[in-house]
């Protein structure tokens, strides 16, 4: 039998995602929390005009001159970063600069939409002062300080010179060091004054979270695996799943993924027999590793940990790199990288913290933010699991946990099954809490729009239906995309309303505001008061 995880990791995992954060919490040695300025992020429905409307100009051009114009800077303050067109929308990215070194922490992104903006997001900011910025302290010490700060190795990844600016307005010059620590699973961008040499804070690469365990249904081996055949999606992967066009392998590497086994902290990557057929048997009464010995079997099953999964999210040009633990609450051990919907959550770090402003790796960093990314990847499992018109409940993980709930209630649109709104955010502050309560949201939303459309029994490999569970997939993906740097729930909420607007013509609005809504995200929704009320017109 092939290993259906495998599949997904081949298939999904290995695109451009970039990591994210774990399973579960773990405890860590508390990491000084990088200053992020104060976001804000408009839409703007069908779109307003821009400074270049009337002529042809570059995205780059019109980004820059709307931002321009909004903050009230000149072009030497803008930077345009990154943008992209997707096939409803073009999106660009823009770092704050000063003296053309740019800013880790001031951003801005602008959406466009048949020629108008339809969403601008940023964090600028107008520091009282600036540090010089030629810098004092050579790249090879702040290597040293970043490496020290934080137990780990720099990578190799070329050290970045760029203004960081901080709580009391001011901007310090530095250099950002990535550091990783393979035995403790860390993945660091170190910033380091490039004037005093000293270690200032850091972004987390790898977040790492908790898992309290519930039972799931059938999202584990235990409904039994397929044997599948040339799964492999021909029009993004022409040379199938074993050739990145200029090397043909036969075991689990390729152009998207390369999945390996890590027992002893050596990277053993399965080998096919003739023909490309990995047709491994699993037995679940025995131990996973004590498998491996005996048959070998394409699942990662990383040594440096327990009872856990991770995703690390570089920027960029960087791979993401998945981590799949064994769990040891069952006897025998169960194996993480055969639960899908725990490969999910991983795989969904690496979407949403690649794709949320622009592909730094550095947009879902403060709290609230990385909260919104444990819900959006405890929903894709959602979404990956149901299998028809009834939304049923969901909850995540019971196939390692050995039945010890991960999570604190299922997913429902049953109030008392589920009672989160928004105002519960109040009563919660880690990450993976905070995550439970936007699931559940989007759970409601999914399951609005699914009783509105229909839905698709195709939806996971045709995105081109009009039911329910595809336009939810469009609105989740879209919004990543239109969202500012570091969200919160008001502003993931306007993201996915918008891309609405963008794809839709508005036409899931009410569907969309009567869902949030019934779980206290309504229109006047603000510092965490419950709002159940509608837009004009709903
Ligand atoms: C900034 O970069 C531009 C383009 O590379 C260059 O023309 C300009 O002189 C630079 N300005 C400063 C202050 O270094
Ligand atoms: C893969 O296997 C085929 C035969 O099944 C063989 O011709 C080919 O050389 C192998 N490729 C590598 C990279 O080992
Ligand atoms: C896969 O392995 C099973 C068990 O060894 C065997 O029965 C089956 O014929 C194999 N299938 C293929 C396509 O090789
Ligand atoms: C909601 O869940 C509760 C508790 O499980 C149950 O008693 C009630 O019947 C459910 N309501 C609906 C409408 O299904
Ligand atoms: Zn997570």
């Amino acid at each position: 039998m092939t290993v259906f995880p495998l599949v997904l990791l081949f298939g999904i995992c290995l695109s451009s995602a970039s990591a994210g954060p774990a399973l579960k919490a773990t405890a860590r040695k508390p990491l000084t929390q990088t200053f992020f300025p104060p976001t804000s992020f408009q839409t703007f429905d069908a779109g307003v005009d821009h400074p270049l409307s009337r002529r042809d100009g570059s995205l780059a051009d019109a980004a820059s001159a709307f931002v321009e114009t909004q903050l009230k800077v000149d072009s030497k303050t803008v930077k345009f970063k990154s943008g992209y067109s997707s096939d409803i929308a073009q999106y660009a990215y823009i770092k704050q600069q000063h003296n053309n070194i740019t800013f880790a922490n001031s951003v801005a992104n602008v959406a466009f939409k048949d020629g108008k903006v339809v969403s601008f997001g940023n964090s600028f900011s107008k520091p009282s002062s600036f540090a010089s910025s030629t810098p004092t302290v050579s790249v090879d010490a702040a290597i040293s300080a970043a490496e020290k700060a934080l137990d780990g190795t720099h990578n190799k990844i070329p050290t970045t010179l760029e203004y960081l600016v901080n709580a009391d307005n001011t901007a310090t010059l530095i250099h950002v060091v990535q550091v990783q620590n393979q035995a403790k699973g860390t993945w660091y961008e170190a910033f380091v004054d490039a004037h005093s040499g000293k270690f200032i804070s850091a972004i987390d690469l790898v977040a790492n979270a908790a898992y309290r365990v519930l039972p799931i249904f059938k999202q584990d081996l235990t409904e039994g695996f397929e044997f599948l055949v040339n799964p492999q999606n021909l029009a993004s992967s022409p040379l199938g799943w074993h050739n990145d066009g200029n090397t043909a392998t036969n075991d689990t590497s390729g152009n998207n993924a390369l999945a390996y086994l890590d027992q002893d902290q050596t990277a053993t990557t399965p080998q096919s027999a003739p023909g490309l057929i990995f047709n491994y048997t699993q037995d679940p009464t025995v131990s996973p590793s004590e498998q491996v010995a005996t048959a070998c079997s394409p699942l990662v099953q990383n040594s440096q940990g327990i009872d856990n999964a991770n995703f690390g999210t570089p920027p960029d040009g960087q791979s993401g790199q998945m981590n799949m633990y064994l769990w040891d609450i069952t006897d025998p051990e169960r194996d993480g990288g055969l639960e899908n919907d725990i490969v999910t959550h991983e795989m969904t770090h690496g979407i949403t913290n690649r794709m949320t402003g622009g592909g730094t790796g550095r947009c879902l960093q403060i709290v609230e933010s990385q909260g919104l990314g444990e819900g959006w990847s405890d929903t894709m499992a959602d979404w990956m699991e149901q299998v028809g018109p009834t939304i049923v409940d969901f909850t995540l993980g019971s196939y390692v946990d050995g039945g010890v709930p991960i999570r604190s209630r299922p997913y429902s649109t049953n109030s008392t099954t589920n009672p989160y709104t928004y105002s519960t955010l109040l009563e919660v502050g880690e990450v993976h809490d905070i995550g439970e309560i936007w699931a559940n949201m989007l759970h409601n939303v999914l399951a609005a729009l699914v009783d509105a459309r229909g839905f698709s029994k195709t939806a996971r490999t045709d995105p081109s239906g009009s039911e329910g569970n595809v336009i939810f997939l469009h609105l989740f993906i879209d919004a990543l995309a239109l969202q500012p740097c570091q969200p919160d729930f008001l502003q993931a909420r306007d993201a996915i309303i918008q891309a609405d607007q963008n794809r839709y013509a508005g036409a899931n609005k009410c569907v969309l505001w009567k869902a949030f809504a019934s779980r206290g995200l309504g229109f006047k929704a603000f510092d965490y008061t419950d709002d159940f009320s509608l837009p004009d017109g709903c």
